[in-house]
This record gives C-alpha cells, structure tokens and sequence, in this order.
C-alpha cells in the first residue's frame, strides 16, 4: 500500500453492482461527511476516491482494476483510494498488491472509513475485512437528505449456497436487523424527504425476528405517514411466505412488483445449481402471487450456460419465460467464480453456446417487456416524479409497476402525479398529466380507491 498522503478533505463514492452496494455507498458518504469530508464537486478531483465494488460476475471484478487505472490524473497524481464492497472481502490484501490502493474495507465493515483513511494517510496499511454481524448499523451516523425513492437494508448475507455463486463469501451468513431499527431508520428517510421505500437484502424475504416475518415488516412501514410506497429486492423462492403473497393482495403501499430470479428453467440444473426449488414450484407460488394480486409485474434473474447445460435444458428455460410472461428481466452468461462449486463442474459450457442462448433469451425477454409497456398504454396511474428527463421540462417518474414515464410537467421532483399512459417502448412510456396540463400536484385524497391502487383504465 501506498506511502504517508495528506488527510484528504473531500471525497466521491462510485458505487458498481447492486443496490445493496448503492446502500452502502450512501451509508459510507454519510460516514466520510461526519468525520468532516466534503462531497467534491467534481469526481475527478476529489482527494479520496471509494470503489464500492462488486464481484458477481468476472467482468464486474475486472471493472475494478480499469476504474482504478482511470483515477491517475494528468499530471501523474492520484487520489486516496478504497477499495469497498464485494471485491474488497473477497480479494483482501491481493488487491493491494494488485493494484496500487491505500485502504480495502468489506462490506462488514465500513463503518471503520474514517479510522482506516486516518492510517492510510499516516502512510500504514489499512485493510478492514472483518465480519462483525450487524455491528456497522449501530456504528453508521444519522440518514441525511435523499432523493424521493430511498434504500433500506434489512437483511443481510446468504446461507443458500447456489453453486455459481459468491455472496455468501462475500456477504458472510444470513442476518436480519433488528425491527426497532428499521422503522427508526424508515422514519428517519421520510423525515428526509423519501415517498417511498425499497427494502433491501440478498435475501430480503427471508427477514425475521421471531415469528415476524418480512409481511410483518411491511404492514409496519404502511401505517408510517408520508410513506407512499413499499418494494422490496431480492426474494428467493424459498423464502415466498403465504404471509407476504396476503401482504400483497392487503397492503395499499406495497406496489404490484416482484423480482423472483428462477435462474433456470430445467429441474437437472436447478438441481447442480443448488436452488433447492423446482420449475413446478416456482410456477406455483407465482400463481398464488398473482391470484393475490393479478395486475402484478413479475422479474427474475436467469443465468445461461451454467455446466453441463445442453440445448434441450435451454430450451426449458425459454419454456418457462414463454410461461410466465415477465414485466423486466436480467439475464447473465454463466461467469465461473473462484472458489465455488460451480466453478470446478466439468462440461463447462463454451462461450459462443452461451452468446448464442443468451442471445435469444434476451430477445424473448425483450419481447415480453415490450409488451408489458404496450398494455400499459391508456391506463391511468400514479408515477412517483424521480429525476429530470433529458429535455427541459420533462422528468422522469415510476409507475407503481416500475416502469419508467417521462412526461412533460410543471410539477416537480418527489411528487406523487397521476398520469394518463399515452405511448411505450421497451424501456420507458410517454405520459401526460392528468386530467390535463397545468394540473398541480394530486393528493391521495383526490383519488378514488381504484386510481390509488393504479389499476383503473381510462374508458376508450
Ligand atoms: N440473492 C439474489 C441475487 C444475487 S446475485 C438471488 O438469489 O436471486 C444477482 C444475480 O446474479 C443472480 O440472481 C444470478 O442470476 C446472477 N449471478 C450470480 N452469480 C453468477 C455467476 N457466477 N455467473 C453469472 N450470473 C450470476
Ligand atoms: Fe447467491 Fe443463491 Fe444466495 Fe442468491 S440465493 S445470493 S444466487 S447464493
Ligand atoms: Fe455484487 Fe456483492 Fe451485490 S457481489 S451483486 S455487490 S452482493
């Protein structure tokens, strides 16, 4: 690691992966911001640089070391940097001698930032990869000001042990936060400005303190006032209680989404995958998903080419979307990770096999999305205003069933409007404002029930 660097005064954090690490980079902002650092103006110049990283796939960790090589400036120089996340737990010192970092921090432990800058700018090593359960919330600094749609983890870690996969290496065992702290931090977020919450975990809906499980949580966080919405990411089949799909069909709040990843539509690779869940299974808890809630939007996560995977075993996958019909979908060529099983299988598949598979599992997939959107068209719901669009005037919000909607508005940001669905495309519609321009902000209370829940159609 590197030699003794003036204590640095302002900071940026790229986040890569997923939305746990997006989590977490907010939590280290407001760690940084506390011991005295200030945002940097421009990423560029900033005297410390965390790399949130993720080591998912093989490409997602080799993006680490092209971000580091990019952080060298002009003139030679280069800002602190740390390492976080995913790659940091996994790699450790390995990083430090890869590449040329002054601190690594896993996910566990972040909360140790500030300590850890202070040594690496006293010129010693700094790696923090230790895994305290639960002990960085405590340690964490209050929520600060947040966009209207806000992150909450809730759960953390993995004990299912799919045979591809590194989380629960990289994320350590299973836990679930405390209750109590939840809701103080929920309450904390609207305080902030947040309309609507998303529950994070790498197994969110396997959240549980006692009998309490993650249904309880959310019927919890739907009596809170402010709070508008409720989504939680990302489930595994296993954890689907019959009290969460009734949480579904119940709770105003909780939006009509859910990611289930099924990653395979054949029993033999599920099987060697170690998803301890079969197609039939998955198909039966989407049915008791859907009869709680019909208009709900369904996403998943699919992996082609795993070992061993032949033709006819693909082809039951595109059986299986062809079945369900999903809203959204990521799909990934299998990518083999050091030290899983999965990584050691003979048969492993050849790469042009799985451009091939992934290739027209995309395309279904693509298909699918586009017509979810068009169905959309002509029904009247409620977008929560996000961010700006790309022309003046315009901004971006989500339907309850988180598609994205641009629209032209005078209305601002954090607001809650209902829209009239005028055109779709694969990734976003067009809206208007309604009943019609110039239309301030709609309230709860000018809705009916039915429009509240996003369902009504305007008559033709
Ligand atoms: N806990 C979640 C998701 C974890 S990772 C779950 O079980 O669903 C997100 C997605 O990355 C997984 O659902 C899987 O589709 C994909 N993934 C994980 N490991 C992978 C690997 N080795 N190669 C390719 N894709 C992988
Ligand atoms: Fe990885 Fe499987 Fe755990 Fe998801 S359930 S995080 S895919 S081991
Ligand atoms: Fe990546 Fe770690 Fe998330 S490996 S997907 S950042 S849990």
């Amino acid at each position: 690691m590197g030699g003794a660097m003036d204590r640095p005064a302002t900071y940026a954090v790229k986040s890569l992966g997923c939305q746990m690490n997006v989590y977490d980079g907010e939590r280290m902002a407001e760690t940084l911001e506390a011991d005295g650092l200030t945002l940097a103006a421009d990423p560029a110049a900033a005297d410390l640089v965390v790399l949130n990283t993720c080591h998912i796939r093989e490409k997602a960790t080799e993006k680490v070391y092209s971000e580091i090589g990019r952080l060298k400036r002009a003139d030679g120089s280069r800002p602190m940097i740390a390492v976080a996340g995913c790659v940091a737990q996994a790699e450790g010192e390995e990083i430090a001698r890869r590449a040329k970092v002054d601190v690594v921090v896993g996910p566990q432990a972040y909360h140790n930032l500030p300590a850890l800058v202070a040594k690496a700018a006293a010129g010693q090593v700094a790696l923090d990869t230790g895994m305290p359960a639960l002990s960085k919330f405590g340690a964490l600094p209050a929520r600060r000001r947040q966009g209207p749609s806000a992150f909450l983890t809730v759960q953390e870690g993995c004990d299912k042990f799919c045979t591809y996969c590194v989380v629960p290496y990289t994320r350590g065992a299973e836990i679930s936060r405390p209750f109590a702290a939840i809701l103080d931090e929920a309450k904390a977020l609207l305080d902030a400005g947040a309309k609507e919450i998303t529950l994070l975990g790498q197994n969110v809906n396997a959240w549980a303190e006692g009998e309490r499980g993650l249904d309880t949580l959310i019927r919890a966080l739907d009596a809170l006032p402010g709070l508008h919405r409720i989504r939680y990411t990302t489930s595994h089949p296993n954890d689907m209680t019959e009290g969460l799909i009734r949480a579904h069909a119940e709770v105003e709040k909780l939006m009509p989404y859910l990611h289930l990843p099924v990653q395979s539509g054949s029993d033999r690779v599920l099987k060697a995958m170690n998803r301890s869940h079969t197609t039939e299974s998955y198909l039966r808890i989407l049915d008791r998903v859907r009869a709680a809630r019909p208009d709900i939007a369904l996403s998943g996560d699919f992996i082609v080419g795993f070992p061993g995977e032949t033709e006819a075993e693909f082809a039951e996958t595109l059986k299986l979307v062809e079945a369900v019909g999903y809203a959204q979908a990521f799909s990934f060529k299998y990518s083999p990770r050091p030290g899983t099983p999965a990584a050691n299988m003979d048969n492993q598949v050849a790469p042009q096999v799985m451009d091939e598979r992934l290739q027209r599992l995309q395309a279904l997939l693509g298909r699918q999305q586009l017509a979810f959107n068009q169905a959309s068209v002509g029904r009247r719901c409620e977008i929560l205003l996000e961010r700006p669009g790309r022309k003046p005037g315009q901004l971006v919000g989500k339907t309850p069933w988180l598609q994205s909607v641009h629209l032209e508005t005078d209305t601002a940001i954090g607001d809650i409007v209902t829209v009239e669905l005028l055109s779709a495309g694969p990734n976003s519609l067009a809206g208007k404002l309604f009943p019609g321009e110039g239309r301030g902000p709609v309230t709860d209370s000018d809705l009916d029930p039915g429009l509240r829940r996003g369902t009504e159609r305007v008559a033709a």
